[in-house]
C-alpha cells in the first residue's frame, strides 16, 4: 500500500485496520487518466467521488439484462428488477444501522431528501385541522405544524441545500430561522445552546460534516437539548455517510440526508432515513403514481411510507448501483476508509504548513475534522490558484462551495478546496503542495 508517514502528534495503534490503498485505486479506471500531460491528481471527493468498475459493472449489467419498471409488472424482469430495487433498499438500511428497511426513502439526492422534510412541513401546515372536508386522509401530526413563533434552527456552516429550504419554509409559515454561529476556529459554537433551542424551536437541521470547513459536529448536546425541548433532528450525512461508519440509532437522529455520488455510486440518488413513525406521520409531498393507496377523481389515500415519497419511477438503475457500492464500501471497511483518510489529512494538515502564506479556513488538527480541508493562498484569487493547479493536473475545487455564509463568516469571496476519499495517496497531497508553490511564483 502507500505508505503513510504518520505526522506528528497522530497516535500509532497496531489494531488499526488498514487496505491496500493501490489495489483499490486499480479500481477506479479514471484514476488512470492524465490531465494536461500530467497524471490526473483528483482531491475533489467531497464533489464527487469517482465510480469503481465493481459499481459501473452493476450499473450497465441492470440495464443490459435486468431493466423493467418496479413495483408495476408481473412479468419476470418486473420481478427481477424490484427485487433488486428493493435489495438495494435492504442494503442501505443495514449500511446506516437502520432499524427498519422501510425508513430508507430513495431521493435525487441530499437537496431533495432535505426538501421532502421541509415541504412535508408546510404542507401540514397548511391544513391544521385532520378532520375537516378533503383534509390528507395521513392526518396531520403537530410536530410537523409550524407558524409565527415557530423556530427552525440551523448553522452558520451548513451547505445552500440546508439553508435555502428552511428560508423558503419560514417564509411559507410565518416561523423564523435561527443559527448557530461558528468560531474562529471553524467549529459549531454551541455556547448559545439553551438559548437557540428551545420550546419554540420545532426542527434543528444540522450539518453532520461541512462540506467546506471539514469539521465534523460532535452532535450529542444538541440531540440531548432536542429531545428534552421536543424538537426533531435532521443531520445532514451528505459528507460523513461517505467516510466513516454511521449507525442512525447510535446518533438518535430523527432524520438523515445523504447523496449516492459522493460514495462511489452514480448522481441522481440519494437518501432520506427516518424514523418509522415520523415517516408514518408525514404527509406526502409529491403527488403521482406508486405512492397512493387509492385514487377516486375528488380524493387520495397514500401508501406507507417510503412508497409515499417515491411518487413516478424512481432511479431505479441508480438505486441498485448505490447498493453495490455499499457493498464496495462495506467490503473495504468504513473504518478502516475513516482511518486511511484521518492519516491523510494529518499529512495534509503538516505538509500545508509548510506553504508559505497559506491559511486553512476550519480546524487545523486533525481532531473532530474529515478529509476537506479549504485555504486561501496570500491574495491569490482561487480561481487563479485552481487553473494553475488544473494546468498541472491537479483537481481541486474553487468557489463559495454552495457554502456563502461561511465564506462571509471568514471575509472571503472564495476559497481553494482540497478534498480526499479512500482512494486518495500522500503523493497526491505531495502534488498538491508543489502546485502551490508553481502558483506562488506565478502570482507573486
Ligand atoms: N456539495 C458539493 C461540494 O461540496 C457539491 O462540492
Amino acid at each position: 500500500m502507500t505508505s503513510i508517514a504518520i505526522p506528528s502528534g497522530m497516535p500509532q495503534y497496531d489494531d488499526v485496520p488498514r487496505y491496500d490503498v493501490a489495489q483499490v485505486r486499480a479500481d477506479f479506471p479514471i484514476l488512470d487518466r492524465e490531465i494536461n500531460g500530467h497524471r490526473l491528481v483528483y482531491l475533489d471527493s467531497a464533489n464527487t467521488s469517482h465510480k469503481p468498475r465493481q459499481v459501473l459493472d452493476v450499473l450497465g449489467e441492470h440495464y443490459a439484462m435486468h431493466n423493467a419498471n418496479v413495483s408495476r409488472s408481473v412479468h419476470t424482469l418486473g420481478t427481477e428488477a424490484t427485487e433488486a430495487y428493493e435489495g438495494a433498499r435492504a442494503k442501505i438500511a443495514a449500511f446506516i444501522n437502520a432499524p427498519s428497511v422501510d425508513e430508507v426513502v430513495f431521493t435525487k439526492n441530499s437537496t431533495e431528501a432535505i426538501n421532502i422534510v421541509a415541504y412535508a412541513f408546510s404542507n401540514a401546515s397548511l391544513r391544521p385541522d385532520a378532520s375537516a372536508p378533503g383534509a390528507p386522509s395521513h392526518g396531520t401530526d403537530d410536530r410537523f405544524r409550524l407558524g409565527p413563533g415557530d423556530e427552525v434552527v440551523i448553522s452558520e456552516m451548513e451547505h445552500h441545500s440546508n439553508i435555502v429550504p428552511w428560508q423558503l419554509l419560514c417564509e411559507r409559515t410565518g416561523a423564523t430561522l435561527r443559527w448557530f454561529p461558528v468560531t474562529d476556529q471553524g467549529r459549531l459554537d454551541e455556547s448559545g445552546l439553551e438559548d437557540l433551542v428551545t420550546e419554540r424551536t420545532k426542527i434543528v437541521s444540522l450539518v453532520h460534516m461541512s462540506n467546506i470547513l471539514g469539521t465534523v459536529n460532535a452532535t450529542a448536546r444538541i440531540t440531548a437539548r432536542v429531545r428534552e425541548v421536543g424538537a426533531l433532528l435532521l443531520l445532514d450525512c451528505s459528507q460523513s455517510v461517505p467516510h466513516m461508519p454511521m449507525d442512525v440509532v447510535d446518533y438518535d437522529a430523527d432524520f438523515i440526508v445523504f447523496t449516492g455520488h459522493k460514495m462511489c455510486a452514480p448522481t441522481g440518488i440519494g437518501v432520506l432515513w427516518g424514523r418509522s413513525e415520523l415517516l408514518a406521520a408525514m404527509p406526502p409531498v409529491f403527488g403521482g403514481g406508486s405512492m397512493i393507496e387509492t385514487v377516486s377523481m375528488a380524493r387520495s389515500t397514500f401508501a406507507a411510507p417510503p412508497a409515499r415519497f417515491e411518487a413516478g419511477t424512481p432511479p431505479i438503475a441508480e438505486a441498485v448501483a448505490l447498493g453495490a457500492a455499499v457493498d464496495y464500501l462495506t467490503g473495504i471497511g468504513m473504518r478502516a476508509i475513516q482511518w486511511h483518510e484521518k492519516e491523510l489529512t494529518a499529512y495534509a494538515l503538516d505538509a500545508l504548513a509548510t506553504v508559505p502564506g497559506l491559511r486553512i479556513f476550519g480546524p487545523t488538527v486533525p481532531v473532530g475534522r474529515g478529509g476537506t480541508i479549504s485555504f486561501a493562498l496570500g491574495d491569490i484569487h482561487p480561481h487563479d490558484v485552481g487553473q494553475v493547479l488544473d494546468s498541472l493536473g491537479v483537481q481541486v475545487r474553487v468557489g463559495h462551495h454552495c457554502a456563502k455564509p461561511v465564506c462571509t463568516r471568514y471575509g472571503v469571496p472564495a476559497m481553494t478546496r482540497a478534498s480526499f476519499y479512500l482512494y486518495t495517496t500522500t503523493e497526491e497531497i505531495d502534488a498538491l503542495v508543489v502546485g502551490l508553490e508553481q502558483v506562488r511564483k506565478v502570482f507573486e
